[in-house]
């Protein structure tokens, strides 16, 4: 993740796109978070509505949201999650592909399966956004349905490549949909909206033994077919 604006092809971004789960303290400047989410916005959307609300968090409100989360954490605090993140009893290739994944990153992490203690406390830094100096929140109308969802993901993946082609790694978060509630409330959402994801953002700390995670793709066999 070091190729500069003039380096990188849209073939290189997509293909060298991944989650980056540690970073550097060094912040993103407000414009730079600025132009990115703006910029993101030329995603397709079905009928053009254009279903995203973003806001950005860095600085002090940075500070405060983590500030509360770890007050959250530590006192074990549960909410009622804003949407399901998975559907009930995921099973086959994907519970499969979702548990290799996990189990990759806690390979690299030295994290055991039985050490459920440390996995949640791991999982846990997904609220202190892995050490970012920024994120995005991503919202949406509550009458939206899926065609409107997928469209947010059309922004995701333009805001993360986007990110990439200034240099800097990020990390989608539906994690936060857990802790709605919280957030929502931080970020003065209104009622009639609800919260997507949280996205991390900042520069990669190449130390960070999670970022040696590489996800794997299931072949295209499993997922193609050509009508010719
Ligand atoms: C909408 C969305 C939400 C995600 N939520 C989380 C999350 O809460 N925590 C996390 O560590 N990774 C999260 N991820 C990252 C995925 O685990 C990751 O994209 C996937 O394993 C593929 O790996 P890659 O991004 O490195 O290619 C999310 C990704 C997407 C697209």
């Amino acid at each position: 993740m070091t190729q500069g604006p003039a380096a990188m092809t849209l073939r290189d971004g997509i293909a060298d796109r991944r989650s980056v789960r540690g970073f550097l303290p060094t912040p993103v400047a407000t414009d730079t978070l600025r132009r990115i989410a703006i910029e993101a916005a030329r995603a397709a959307t079905g009928g053009n509505l254009q279903p995203w609300h973003v806001d950005i968090v860095t600085g002090s409100a940075l500070e405060r949201l983590k500030a509360i989360m770890a007050d959250v954490i530590a006192n074990g605090i549960v909410e009622v999650p804003g949407y399901a993140i998975y559907p009930p009893a995921l099973d086959g290739v994907y519970d499969q592909r979702r548990r290799a994944v996990g189990e990759a990153l806690y390979g690299h992490l030295g994290i055991p399966r039985e050490d459920k203690a440390a996995r949640r406390a791991w999982f846990a830094r997904n609220f202190a956004l892995f050490g970012a100096p920024a994120a995005y929140f991503i919202t949406v109308d509550r009458r939206m349905g899926p065609p409107q969802w997928a469209d947010l993901g059309m922004y995701l993946q333009c805001l993360m490549l986007l990110a990439l082609d200034e240099g800097l790694g990020t990390c989608a978060q539906e994690a936060w949909a857990l802790y709605s509630v919280t957030v929502e409330g931080l970020l003065g959402t209104p009622p009639e909206r609800m919260l997507f994801c949280g996205v991390a953002i900042g520069w990669e700390d190449k130390d960070d033994a999670a970022n040696r995670t590489r996800s794997d793709r299931a072949p295209a066999t499993e997922w193609l077919t050509i009508h010719d």
